[in-house]
């Protein structure tokens, strides 16, 4: 049977995402998240949409005994391994946690699952391997450059995965170099949920949309760009969530593939100023605004080419900006609160 998935981080934004679409296309699948960065709330919620219930284990993936007893009680044909640390600002202050938790962790996968020979692996890479790029589109092939501890721990679990699937063959290894994913479930009943204050510009802008903050602060407008402001590769996470089924696809169908990484953006540049009027103009809801200082460690300009994603997995984005902006603003308006608000209407 090649259709058990372990999910691990399969309760966070990307993660929840995903396992509809996992269970759409018919994937039998497990969820295995610690809950540090999300709520059980978005499992019952992705019960609730795709009309089944999920098998779920509360477990860190730096817990060896627990993970070796989820593989020998399930026989799995493949991982998709989203749990990690994602927050750059926090990495710089606290890398000890992230290399443990994104590197540590991931090598304790790795381990266990080479002990029960489950060598299929999707792997929540990012773009920020490439670093500041020196030609757009970034091909797969761009050199890699990390300045956070966030990134390098990315580029390092990258490096890790390289040598192991050098050293054994049997390996199947994707890694999926996400763009900027943004947008939730077109139901409105899932979507991102930021602890604190976002650091991320879109659930900002719908944070300032719905009124919790007062105004967005874009992050210099002194770029090299078509109006001064950072431009982006914006993506629907219902896009990128089927980029996982692409890959789970290729790898059913596909051996000794070695280490492959693939990026998932839809190929646009879209710069925050752009970003922000779509959102105004498809939601009819103001979002405020005032120009600031960049901030430190941005690039200019980021944006895929998805050539290899179309050529390979014969995947694609379907979905646009102005899809991206209703979407997040109806899981916004409905969850003014994320999932703690007192109820879904
Ligand atoms: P998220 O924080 O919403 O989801 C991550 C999930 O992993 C959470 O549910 C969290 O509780 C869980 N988790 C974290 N550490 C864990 C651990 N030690 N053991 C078990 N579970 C753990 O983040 P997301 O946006 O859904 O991102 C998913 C993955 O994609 C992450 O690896 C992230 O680095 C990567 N990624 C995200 C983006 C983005 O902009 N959202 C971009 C590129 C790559
Ligand atoms: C986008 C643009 C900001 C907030 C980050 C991580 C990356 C990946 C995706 C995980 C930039 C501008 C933002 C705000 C703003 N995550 N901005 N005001 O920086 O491209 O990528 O998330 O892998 O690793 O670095 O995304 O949404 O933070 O910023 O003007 O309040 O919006 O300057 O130009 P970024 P972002």
């Amino acid at each position: 049977m090649k259709n058990k998935i372990l999910v691990t981080g399969g309760v966070g934004y990307i993660g929840s995402h995903t396992c509809i679409e996992l269970i759409n296309a018919g994937f039998d699948i497990v969820v295995y998240d610690n809950l540090s960065n999300s709520s059980i709330e978005a499992l019952h919620r992705v019960e609730s949409i795709v009309g089944q219930s999920i098998e779920f284990i509360e477990g860190d993936i730096l817990d060896y005994s627990l993970l070796d007893h989820v593989f020998k009680t399930y026989e799995f044909f493949a991982v998709i391994h989203f749990a990690g640390l994602k927050a750059v600002g926090e990495s710089v202050a606290k890398p000890l946690l992230y290399y443990k938790n994104n590197v540590t962790g991931t090598l304790n996968l790795l381990e266990v699952m080479q002990r029960y020979s489950v060598k299929n692996f999707v792997f929540s890479s990012s773009a920020t391997v490439y670093g500041d790029p020196e030609t757009l589109p970034i091909v797969e092939t761009a050199p890699r450059s990390c300045t956070n501890p966030y990134g390098q721990s990315k580029l390092t679990v990258e490096y890790i995965l390289e040598d192991l699937a050098q050293s054994d063959p049997t390996w199947n290894i994707v890694s999926l170099r996400y763009f900027n994913p943004v947008g939730a479930h077109k139901s409105g009943l899932i979507g991102e949920d930021p602890n604190d204050i976002p650091n991320n510009l879109m659930p900002y802008i719908s944070q300032v949309a719905v009124g919790k903050l007062k105004q967005l602060s874009i992050f210099g407008n002194d770029y090299d760009t078509v109006d001064g402001t950072g431009v982006r590769d914006f993506i629907h996470v219902v896009d990128l969530a089927n980029g996982h089924v692409a890959a789970l696809d290729y790898l059913v169908n596909h051996q000794a593939i070695g280490f492959l990484p693939i990026n998932l953006g839809t190929g646009k540049g879209t710069s925050v100023l752009e970003l922000v009027h779509a959102f105004i103009e498809s939601t009819g809801v103001d979002v405020p605004y005032q120009f600031v200082d960049r901030r430190p460690g941005d690039v200019a300009s980021c944006y895929a080419s998805a050539a290899f994603a179309k050529e390979l997995l014969n995947w694609s984005a379907d979905l646009n900006i102005v899809d991206m902006c209703r979407d997040t603003w109806q899981w916004q308006s409905k969850n003014p609160k994320g999932y703690t608000s007192e109820s879904f209407s």
